[in-house]
């Protein structure tokens, strides 16, 4: 594998010069600062995806050429999550389920509750997004939420001290553990393996949502190589790592999975089928994955993947910090601006994830200008994550002293629950953290212009009174389709 150089990774990315037409006239590039909700997408990973589909076919055809190039090229993706996350293959399996994180962890809720249902007690951190509690909620007994370090809107990572007592208080009856390895709202940043060492202290199993790290920083299955450090399953999302339209994945301890019937059934998991049975294979990955792959996802986030690696996470990591940083700064230098979670790095380690509020101002109008008049590609709301965000906002909440009966108070709500994020990838430059920070001093600097500007609807959502750029003026699938083939495309036109 032969290494690449940062700088040149960082330029290597779709939608880089993206362009759009603004409120004031101007037509400037985009700042995508969205990369928590999708990144874009790494070029040179869609080329070999591209060139895969000239060999096109199905895996479970085996004899002929594109077959066999196909399935060659899909294992080669399975192998490059193994490396990635540097698990031993014989005790690891990976496989691919559904388009996010969403599928695999309610695959493994469902299998870990079969596994001992007499452990019928799951703990979830207070800072998981709905994917990784919702499941455990529907398919685990009882599910307790885990405290965090810090007070409310300046929490921390989860409280060690809190989760060995939950422990000890439930002795015996602790199933699984389910962490982010980073927020999606904060970035802040949990200590996995220190969490695994003392899940597996008590007999419990450790599931870890890698969705807002991987692409961040170095995340191996265990750091220090010791047994009771690894994480017994990890799970991560194709689209939050540069691989759009890629499969979700999960990377999980065979002895998980083993002596129990896949969650799901279907062709390729199975050796030979009767009308009165079924031999499920033990092959892995093919036993957990029923049904035709989505090969090109997979490939392409294997391609992601062995480009991030010619990098190495540890600088891509240190790159990203130096943004965080500059912008962690530049924040804080903004007069009556609130970053959410501890907003201090070196004591709370954090990934480029920084949620925040101007006070005074609803999350949805702050969105609404820096998108309108800034061309700031950002999400704002709660991010699938409603108990942390509100823990994060009980301070705010409770000062709005909202009337329980008054006729608008589910919209007022809405508009003052949440928070705006700016989110980091490979791609941010100094330039597109310096166009928010601009953004938002101005918007500081005169809020009743802007607030003249739109009207709130029913939902909290903010509209410009009298600009719009609709998206289909914007992308018309139908347009692209004429023009490429436009008479004259075909020899036989
Ligand atoms: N979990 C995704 C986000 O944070 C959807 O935006």
């Amino acid at each position: 594998m032969r290494d690449f150089p940062a700088a040149a990774l960082a330029q290597d990315f779709i939608g880089l010069d993206t362009r759009y037409p603004l409120a004031d006239g101007r037509i400037t590039r985009r700042h995508y600062l969205d990369s928590a909700a999708s990144t874009l997408t790494l070029d040179s990973a869609r080329q070999v995806a591209d060139e895969l589909l000239r060999h096109y076919a199905n895996t479970h055809s085996e004899l002929h050429f594109s077959a066999r190039i196909v399935s060659h090229a899909y294992a080669w993706a399975h192998q490059q999550v193994l490396n990635f996350v540097q698990v031993d293959p014989n005790q690891y399996t990976a496989f691919f389920a559904g388009s996010g994180c969403t599928a695999t962890l309610n695959r493994l809720a469902r299998i870990l509750a079969a596994q001992r249902p007499e452990r019928n007690l799951v703990l979830v951190s207070l800072m998981e997004h709905h994917a990784n509690d919702l499941p455990h909620r529907k398919h685990a007994g009882t599910v307790i939420h885990l405290p965090l370090t810090g007070q409310s809107s300046a929490l921390g990572a989860i409280d060690l001290t809190a989760l060995e007592r939950l422990f000890k208080q439930h002795q015996g009856r602790v199933n699984a553990v389910a962490v982010s390895a980073a927020s999606n709202v904060t970035g802040i940043v949990n200590p996995v393996h220190a969490i695994a060492a003392l899940a597996h202290a008590y007999g419990a199993w450790i599931i870890v949502d890698a969705s807002q790290a991987l692409a961040h920083a170095p995340l191996p299955i265990s750091d220090t190589g010791a047994p009771e450090r690894q994480l017994d399953a990890l799970v991560f999302s194709g689209h939050k790592l540069y691989a759009p339209g890629s499969p979700g994945v999960a990377v999980v301890r065979r002895s998980l999975l083993d002596g129990q019937e896949p969650d799901e059934v279907g062709g390729g998991m199975v050796d030979d089928v009767s009308l009165t049975g079924y031999q499920v294979t033990p092959r892995f990955p093919d036993r957990e994955e029923a049904g035709t792959p989505n090969i090109l996802g997979a490939v392409q986030l294997g391609a992601v993947l062995n480009m991030l690696q010619r990098v190495g996470m540890a600088q891509i990591h240190a790159a990203e910090q130096t943004r965080l940083r500059q912008l962690l700064t530049g924040l804080a230098s903004i007069p009556g601006l609130r970053i959410y979670g501890d907003p201090d790095p070196d004591r709370t380690p954090r990934l480029g994830t920084v949620a925040f509020n101007l006070v005074g101002l609803e999350h949805g109008l702050v969105a609404a200008v820096l998108n309108d008049y800034f061309n700031i590609a950002m999400r704002n709301g709660c991010f699938c994550a409603h108990p942390y965000v509100r823990e994060l906002l009980k301070p705010e909440l409770w000062a709005l002293e909202l009337d329980p009966d008054a006729e608008d108070v589910a919209r007022q709500l809405k508009a003052w629950q949440g928070m705006v994020r700016a989110s980091l990838g490979l791609y941010t430059t100094a330039e597109d953290i310096e166009a928010l920070l601009a953004g938002l001093r101005d918007l500081q600097s005169r809020p009743d212009y802007y607030r003249t500007q739109y009207t709130m609807d029913a939902e909290g959502n903010f509209h410009h009174r009298t600009f719009t750029a609709p998206a289909e003026s914007l992308f018309d699938p139908e347009a692209v389709l004429d023009r490429i083939n436009s008479p004259g495309q075909f020899s036989g036109d």
